[in-house]
């Protein structure tokens, strides 16, 4: 008996050094350790054989069984990583080969770089960008605004209310916001913003939805020349270092005096041909604004807004006839249409 063991410990020993991967080598386990294994079985007989023959034969048997138990652990580990090499051999990825095929990069739609162009105008000249609700109230779309009860703007023909009520609105311009900021910020003030708003229009040059950029700038000593000033820089950052602006009355409830803004016409003029955005008068209309009307600060006088102290200038214009005056864009539908054969060509 014993000399079988060792016979079966020879073979078993020589296949497990030549076992080439893990699963031959699990096949051997089966073969030579599994329950129907026969020196597994020689163990579980030794109860059988003669009283002097079990102690001999037991140690024989469970020294082969261990030994057999080591070699299949340790080649099985050196099976394990060689097999492992080989699989990330076999499925290396390169990291640094492009996606294919390359995807087309992105741009921005004509209406936000146009935005962002103007809000790098003013954050360069030093002031800040605030944004607020476009579901307003009507005391800060109006009423604080120093609307007067009556004024048109306020009717349903031209503005959304909210369904069932009558004090809420989307608003109709951003300058709900020169009340908001003003309560949330002590003067001097320096701010723009930029948002959408809404009015009851819709044809070739209105959408019922469209984008302004609202500027408030409130200090001591802030004059109309302030405000033509920091036009003037606008007016040529956005439309060439030769442009001119001129301001022509105007009237808005919430500014005292009220001005139109004119930018002098940046096409190339022809003898002969009418140009088509400055209709050969040489000055193209690009916002509204004006002084902040002392009544306005009155609604903020808590906030530290007195009237007698300080004065303020503001402005408010539409960023997508900016963008369409700047880039010859002939209708507004375009910028909503979302035709990349137009938006591509821009950004
Ligand atoms: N809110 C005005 C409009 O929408 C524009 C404006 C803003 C005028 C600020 C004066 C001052 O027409």
């Amino acid at each position: 008996m014993i000399e079988r063991i060792a016979e079966l410990r020879d073979e078993a020993e020589a296949a497990i050094g030549a076992a080439g991967t893990s699963a031959e080598l699990e096949e051997l386990r089966v073969r030579y350790l599994g329950r129907k294994a026969e020196l597994p079985n020689v163990l579980r007989g030794i109860a059988t054989l003669a009283p002097e023959e079990r102690g001999p034969t037991g140690k024989a048997a469970n020294q082969a069984r261990q030994a057999l138990e080591a070699l299949i652990a340790r080649r099985g580990e050196q099976l394990a990583g060689g097999e492992l090499e080989e699989r990330l051999r076999a499925d290396v990825v390169d990291v640094t080969l492009p996606g294919a095929p390359p995807q087309p990069v992105g741009r921005l739609h004509l209406l936000t770089a146009t935005r962002r162009e103007i809000e790098d105008v003013f954050l360069g000249l030093g002031f800040r960008i605030a944004e607020g609700p476009e579901v307003e109230t009507v005391y800060y779309n109006f009423d604080a605004l120093n609307h007067a009860p009556t004024h048109p703007a306020r009717d349903r023909m031209d503005t959304f209310y909210v369904a069932g009520r009558d004090d809420v609105v989307l608003r109709t311009h951003t300058s709900p916001m020169q009340i908001r900021t003003m309560e949330a910020h002590p003067p001097p003030l320096y701010v723009i913003v930029p948002g959408r708003v809404y009015r009851r229009d819709s044809d070739a040059t209105h959408t019922p939805q469209f984008h302004q950029i609202e500027g408030l700038a409130v200090d001591v000593d802030i004059t109309l020349t302030d405000l033509k000033g920091t036009l003037l820089a606008f007016a040529r950052a956005i439309f060439g270092p030769d442009r001119e602006v001129r301001l022509r009355p105007h009237f808005f409830p919430f500014t005292e005096p009220s001005v139109e803004v004119d930018v002098s016409c940046f096409m190339e003029h022809r003898a002969g041909t009418r140009c088509r955005v400055c209709k050969d008068t040489g000055w193209v209309e690009i916002l509204g604004s004006g002084m902040v009307d002392p009544n306005v600060f009155s609604y903020v006088s808590e906030y530290g807004y007195d009237p007698e102290r300080v004065q303020g200038f503001a402005f408010g214009m539409g960023i997508e006839r900016i963008a369409m005056l700047k880039h010859g864009v002939p209708d507004l539908r375009l910028l909503y249409d979302n035709d990349v054969r137009f938006l591509e060509q821009f950004g």
